[in-house]
């Protein structure tokens, strides 16, 4: 997907030529046989709509100094700036490239590991890892690191945003490089990129259901506050908060409708989504409230509620 030591990037350079006005070729993502061509401009240049249900759900989560983990094109980080000191950092220089020139004010060279060498201790208040880049974690000791690299450049009561999808969830084998595991709660996702008759090596993803997020966390400073499903996909969202010594809170879990990429508002209805999810999302959804909804079993009081509506 990216590279920082000058290897084959196709994802960044795709996303810089169609910014550029020069790609006139799709971007492919490819598992064996199957090729669909990625959204481009759906998927990471509409911008983020902090009215949304899932945009006002992602706004109450977070504030500043925010830092944006894998920010691609920086849809959120074009937004958020605006209200916080953000930065926003990819491995792509093409995609670093492109946020300055979108204006980001802070975009650099960075990625989910190392965050300790290029960060202070407690220099920021929120981060978000949208977009399921996550997963490169590649494994559940893997994944701790982060969390634990991500809870020392963090303020002591820091939230964190991450997502995933649900391998517990039937409709996750449906995507595209879809791989089971035995292990429960767990799968991965192999594809790759195809640009200009190129291809970039396989990108291997964990995927964790919300239950090993965390158990993940319960190692680190971080403890699952709150949920977002996505009503018509296995996609969903999960915020951290760093553990406190007070008395346990439920967890906060909500629903929302949408499409997994579309992820900020309703499918148009010229939707091109590839897949058979996306399109019963396009297809059948129309825009409905969404749903607030506690976890049976969490102890407390239901201190807050997540307007999602
Ligand atoms: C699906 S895109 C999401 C982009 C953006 N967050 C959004 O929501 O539009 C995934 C991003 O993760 C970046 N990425 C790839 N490897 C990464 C790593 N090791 N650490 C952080 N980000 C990485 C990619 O370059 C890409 O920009």
């Amino acid at each position: 997907m990216a590279d920082t030591d000058g290897n084959s990037d196709l994802f960044g350079t795709a996303l810089f030529d169609h910014y550029m006005g020069t790609r006139s070729e799709p971007l492919y993502q490819c598992d064996g046989p199957q090729r669909q061509t990625h959204p481009i401009e759906a998927f990471y240049f509409e911008p983020f709509a902090s009215e949304s249900d899932r945009g006002s759900w992602l706004c109450q989560q977070i504030s500043g100094p925010l830092l944006d983990i894998g920010a691609g094109v920086g849809r959120h980080a074009l937004y958020f700036q605006s209200q916080y000191e953000t930065t926003a950092i990819d491995p792509s220089s093409k995609l670093v490239e492109t946020m300055t020139d979108r204006g980001v004010s802070d975009a650099r060279i960075g990625g989910l590991f190392g965050l300790t060498g290029q960060f202070d201790t407690e220099q920021f208040q929120s981060a978000i890892v949208i977009g399921t880049q996550l997963g490169l974690v590649r494994s559940m000791a893997g994944l701790t690191a982060f969390l634990s690299d991500l809870a020392t450049i963090t303020a002591e009561n820091a939230t964190a945003i991450i997502d995933s999808y649900d391998p517990t969830d039937h409709r996750t084998s449906e995507l595209l490089g879809y791989r089971s595991d035995a292990e429960h709660g767990v799968a991965s996702r192999a594809f790759w990129f195809e640009y200009t008759d190129k291809s970039d090596p396989v990108l291997l993803f964990r995927l964790f259901s919300p239950d090993r997020i965390r158990e993940a966390a319960a190692g680190t400073p971080w403890m699952v506050a709150a949920i977002q499903r996505s009503v018509e996909s296995a996609y969903y969202r999960i915020a951290l908060e760093k553990a406190s010594s007070e008395l346990p809170r439920r967890e906060r879990i909500s629903t929302v409708v949408g499409c997994q990429n579309h992820e900020e508002q309703q499918c148009a209805s010229n939707c091109e989504c590839p897949t058979n999810i996306e399109h019963r999302c396009h297809a059948h959804f129309n825009h409905q409230p969404a749903r607030n909804e506690w976890a049976k079993d969490a102890p407390g009081p239901p201190d807050k509620l997540t307007n999602t509506e």
